[in-house]
């Protein structure tokens, strides 16, 4: 199960050059698919230090195609998709509505065996309790989802859940050494979904090109890493014999920040209280019709929360700390 299917299609990504679009792009190489990246121009003249430039390179150099152009240039776009099967958005929140650029490009292609928007975090059909910010941001997601079907356009949406070196970073400052303080977001408890951002884009690249995924929604609930904050600091402890004051921001505060930040900063408190506070990640069951990574993927050997502590304390991964959403 889970794999006699694969056979090698041509992927695009956009936002290759992103925090998830690296890896998404790695991920795709290292499954042997032709892989292709649609990224905004270089600045003419770029100086080699460049990082976008070096990044151009390094992928290039991994056999990746890279297309230069802006999500608006509707013709490029068109004759740019007629040349690949399958495209992953990992574009960044602010440009998640400008995938119906996108979506208008694939259907004028007419080509596109599958598109992967960029979602990547709670499944946005099935959230309840979130705050306004954060609502925001799900609803347009939704959009797209509905822009997709409305087009016609095979889909398979992600709800990856929370990505684990970002928010063991967050949670838990794994480079700092002598930190003896760690904040809580409400008590604690309830339970979230933290899974190693390699594991997201190689369960992606498998789902994009897997019939059993065609028109479906993808969860990523590996039962290793279902995991509260108060369960992180525990093992945090254990792991590296230190022990931690903690300091609990309650709910109420948390509300009200989300109330009074301005734009974007009041996103992520919307976000730390779904999935930290409500416990929304693991707030529905998942049934037999379901399809959840770990289950569809089971020679697949994902790395869980434990094993990225134990990643954490030789080498810590260093996520950006930009808006998580
Ligand atoms: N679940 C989680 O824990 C979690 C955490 C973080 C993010 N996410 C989700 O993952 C997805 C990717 O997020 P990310 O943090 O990886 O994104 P990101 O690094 O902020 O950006 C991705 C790419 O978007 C493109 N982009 C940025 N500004 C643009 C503009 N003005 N016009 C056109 N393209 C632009 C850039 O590509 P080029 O410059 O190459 O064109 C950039 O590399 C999002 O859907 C986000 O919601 C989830």
């Amino acid at each position: 199960m889970g794999g006699d299917y694969e056979k090698s299609k041509k992927i695009l990504i956009f936002g290759a050059t992103g925090y998830l679009g690296k890896y998404m792009v790695k991920a795709s190489v290292s499954m042997g698919h032709p892989t292709y990246a649609y990224v905004r121009p270089l600045k003419p003249n770029s100086d080699p230090s460049d990082p976008k430039l070096q990044l151009h390179n390094q992928f290039q150099s991994m056999g990746v195609t890279i297309f230069q152009g802006e999500l608006g240039e509707h013709e490029k776009l068109v004759s740019i998709l007629k040349q690949v099967d399958v495209v992953i958005s990992t574009l960044a929140v602010p440009q998640h509505l400008e995938q119906i650029k996108i979506i208008n490009a694939m259907k004028e292609a007419g080509n596109i065996e599958r598109f992967v928007p960029s979602e990547f975090g709670n499944e946005v059909d099935r959230v309840k309790g979130a705050l306004p910010p954060f609502q925001g941001l799900l609803d347009n997601k939704k959009k797209i989802r509905r822009a997709t079907e409305a087009a016609g356009i095979c889909y398979t949406y992600v709800s990856a859940n929370s990505f684990a070196a970002y928010f063991v970073d967050y949670l838990l400052h794994p480079h700092n050494q002598n930190l003896d303080q760690l904040t809580i977001y409400g008590t604690g408890e309830a339970k979230a979904v933290l899974n190693y951002e390699e594991d997201v884009a190689a369960y992606t690249v498998k789902a994009a090109i897997d019939p059993r995924v065609s028109n479906r929604v993808i969860v990523y609930r590996p039962p290793a890493n279902i995991v509260s904050q108060l369960d992180l600091v525990s093992s945090w402890e254990k792991k590296t014999g230190r022990s931690f004051k903690t300091t609990h921001i309650p709910e109420e505060d948390i509300i009200k920040l989300s109330e009074t930040l301005p734009y974007p900063g009041n996103i992520p408190v919307g976000i730390l209280h779904n999935i930290f506070i409500k416990g929304e990640q693991v707030s529905f069951e998942l049934t037999e019709d379901d399809l959840e990574a770990s289950r569809l993927y089971p020679d697949y050997k994902y790395t869980s929360v434990d094993q990225l502590l134990d990643i954490c304390l030789v080498n810590p991964p260093k996520p950006k700390l930009a808006a998580f959403a």
